[in-house]
């Protein structure tokens, strides 16, 4: 039996995208031995293991969440040699791999679903979900999650593209190869793992039950059991549906299920209520401090947060939560960081939101890649919208956003690639680049990677208890943070305009941290976008 550490309840992990991050042989497409060539700049930074979204063989439906063989490495990305050498050389600077795991579902053109198309007498065809008549179930990615075969003269299931089959949970050898594909990793010598779109698993399709299913907490024990429960490894699970109770049947140590869940409340509040992502709705600072501020309550003792702005599904947190304006983005980015980063739980940074990376607007969808996007515009022009509109949403939430490439310097491509890039670059790279970043001791990298560094010092930031502040302002958010070594107060104005709060709420503490170089003399008036943080 490993001796479990829990290493994860200390770290910052860092997602990396592997499409955008390093080119390193000219084809304009991020890879491995990219992601090695920047391991350097990792370890400055200071984060302890990298969440890397897939590697693995896939025909790129859904640019890698369609996997076709779970122990091969997509070509473009490298080989198996390369990922070897990408946790050997992780290792001698401290930073583990996570892997990202798609249980869900497969690629249509995985030999899995080839040979579950010959028919039913085939052993594998039970390894998807059929039905003789489609339901009203729809995909993520629109219209019908019903796919018919005629050849078959039945429907598949898949809940994302029509490249996407959903997997059928209840077949033992189904079961049997994912958990053997789980060792295989773990033996490789990664450090956890990343569950994508793990609350379907548990589905009951013909009942119309898609997340939280039944089944679903029987079958992530078990493949606790089966697989990485007995090592001291990172498991953190994507549930869109999560509430804090539901958190707790993942997360509580008592359970032996996963490290923690990513939660994703907090991203759905600047939406129309009950409508999709698209359908915008502005933000109310207070509702979002009162979501986390339940999230930071409800676990305590019985399970663990992830912490994060942004990921490869989300838009820029800058440009989403703060300003992306020349004059507020790095202002707005560190009071972003600051916010965020001293509640319990882990964090989660998204590979670029340390230099300040921002959303790219687009003026024509041939401009758009990703798949959810290109499928939403032509269901919502279908119901009438104008391209306008539905332009907005795009530029709003899009998924492209988060995947421009990664701004390295400010020469042509940003030093990504010397080819041509997959996908355009966002035109600030000029400014706004790790060069520039690391040159600059005041630019936000240095924010991060203090913030970081204070994990590290102080257990009070990832374990401690949280309270939270009325500041009789609804756009300035404030809570404590305690322990019996230390007791911090993080005040932050969500607005561009100055902003006044009532009671003082510094607790009689010093000015620990601040994202402005000049103090203020006004203890009740927050600048633009200030965040402070005393300490006791
Ligand atoms: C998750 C991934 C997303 C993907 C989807 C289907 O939400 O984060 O990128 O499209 O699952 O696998
Ligand atoms: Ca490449």
């Amino acid at each position: 039996m490993v001796e479990k550490t829990d290493w994860w309840k200390k770290s910052v992990i860092y997602q990396i995208y592997p499409r955008s991050f390093q080119d390193s042989n000219g084809d304009g497409i991020g890879d491995i031995r990219g992601i090695i060539s920047r391991l350097d700049y990792l370890s400055e930074l200071g984060i302890d293991a990298i969440w890397l979204s897939p590697v693995y063989q896939s025909p790129m439906d859904d640019n890698g969440y369609d996997i076709s063989d779970y122990q091969v490495i997509a070509p473009e990305f490298g080989t198996m040699e390369d990922m070897d050498q990408l946790i050997a050389e992780g290792r001698k600077r401290n930073i583990k791999i996570v892997m990202d795991l798609v249980l869900n579902h497969t690629s249509d053109e995985h030999v899995w679903f080839q040979e579950a198309l010959k028919g039913e007498e085939n052993p594998y065809h039970d390894y998807y979900v059929w039905a003789k008549e489609p339901n009203s179930l729809k995909s993520t990615f629109s219209g019908s999650a019903w796919e018919y075969v005629p050849h078959l003269d039945k429907y598949y299931l898949h809940q994302f593209s029509v490249k996407q089959p959903d997997l059928n949970w209840k077949n033992p050898s189904l079961k049997q190869e994912i958990w053997n594909m789980i060792n295989f990793w773990i033996e490789k010598g990664v450090g956890g793992f990343r569950l994508d779109m793990i609350d379907l698993i548990g589905k009951e399709p013909e009942k119309l039950i898609t997340a939280d299913g039944p089944t679903l907490h029987f079958l992530i024990q078990e493949l606790n059991e089966n697989t990485f429960g007995a090592y001291d490894l990172v498991t953190v699970g994507e549930t869109w549906s999560a509430n804090p109770e539901k958190a707790q049947l993942y997360s509580h140590p008592d359970r032996n299920e996963l490290s923690m869940i990513f939660q994703f409340e907090h991203v759905c509040l600047d939406q129309e209520e009950g409508k999709e992502k698209w359908d915008l709705a502005p933000l109310e600072p207070a509702r979002l401090h009162q979501v986390l501020s339940k999230w930071q309550t409800e676990l305590v003792g019985k399970g663990w947060n992830s912490l994060f702005w942004n990921n490869h599904d989300l838009p820029r947190a800058i440009s989403r939560f703060g300003d992306d304006r020349p004059e507020f983005r790095e202002l707005s980015g560190k009071m972003l960081a600051i916010y965020l980063h001293f509640m319990s739980g882990t964090p989660y940074i998204y590979q670029g939101e340390e230099i300040g990376m921002i959303n790219t607007p687009i003026q024509d969808i041939k401009e758009a890649d990703d798949i959810e996007t290109r499928n939403m515009y032509a269901e919502r022009l279908e119901a009438g919208y104008s391209k306008d509109e539905v332009l907005v949403s795009i530029n709003a939430k899009g998924r492209d956003n988060a995947r421009r490439p990664m701004q390295w310097d400010g020469e042509k491509h940003a030093g990504f690639t010397t080819g041509s890039p997959w996908l355009n670059l966002n035109p600030s790279y000029e400014a706004v680049n790790v060069q520039t970043a690391l040159e600059n001791k005041e630019s936000i990298f240095y924010t991060y990677q203090r913030l970081i560094q204070l994990r590290k010092t102080y257990s009070c930031l990832s374990q401690g208890l949280y309270q939270n502040l009325p500041t009789g302002n609804p756009s300035v958010l404030a809570y404590r943070k305690y322990d019996e070594a230390d007791a911090f107060v993080v005040i932050v104005n969500f607005t561009a305009q100055d902003q006044p709060h009532s009671a003082d709420l510094t607790g009689n503490g010093e000015l620990f941290m601040s994202n402005y170089q000049e103090l203020s003399n006004h203890s009740n008036l927050l600048r633009p976008y200030e965040a402070r943080v005393y300490k006791k």
